[in-house]
């Protein structure tokens, strides 16, 4: 595969407009969880950064841990078989959950994911993502917390990669489409 430098592509939303989001959801998970507690289950590897930042602008008591999942490749496959490769480390039976996503998508790695720790037996379950992209749901299912709907385009950066590339970018930039579809 073919590699661009990020600095090449275009800002979809930059460094400081997810700073300003993540802070704004951050407070907005603080209000509505006052005086309770909540564990974050970020989906790696791309959330990872998101959970980093959203877990410092979240004021109410919190832990985290991390879930991985088997991606359904690069083959757009309806039947979306999701496998778990890594469970959380910690019971979650009785706490009020919040899986973090770096992308809502298709929905197949989210509806399994929630399916499965609804099985835990959570005092409450929600969603947040940094982006959604509604046009390419497959499966009906919404996200709690949204920083940032977009359209159907390839996206880079916070945690977001190309080939396993890019996540460490700051801004969230467009992947050119020439190049995703040699
Ligand atoms: C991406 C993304 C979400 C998922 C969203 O993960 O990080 O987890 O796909 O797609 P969906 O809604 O169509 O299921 P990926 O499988 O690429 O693994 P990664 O997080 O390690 O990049
Ligand atoms: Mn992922
Ligand atoms: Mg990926």
């Amino acid at each position: 595969p073919v590699f661009p430098p990020a600095a090449e592509m275009e800002i979809l939303f930059s460094k400081q407009q997810i700073a300003d989001r993540t802070r704004e959801i951050g407070a907005q998970i603080s209000a509505d969880y006052k005086g309770q507690s909540i564990v974050l289950i970020g989906v790696l590897k791309g959330a990872a950064i998101f959970l980093a930042d959203l877990a410092r602008a979240i004021q109410v008591d919190n832990t985290f841990d991390f879930v991985a999942v088997s991606s359904y490749g690069r083959a757009r496959v309806s039947s979306g078989a999701v496998k778990l490769i890594k469970d959380i480390d910690n019971p979650i039976e009785g706490k009020h959950v919040i899986i973090v996503e770096d992308i809502l998508d298709t929905g197949l790695t989210l509806s399994y994911l929630r399916g499965l720790m609804l099985q835990h037996k959570p005092a409450s379950l929600k969603i947040a993502t940094c982006l959604d992209k509604p046009e390419r749901r497959l499966v009906p299912i919404e996200a709690d917390y949204i920083a940032f709907k977009i359209p159907n385009q390839f996206v880079i950066g916070y945690g977001m990669d190309y080939a396993e590339r890019y996540r460490g970018v700051e801004d969230i930039r467009i992947f050119p489409a020439e190049v995703a579809g040699h």
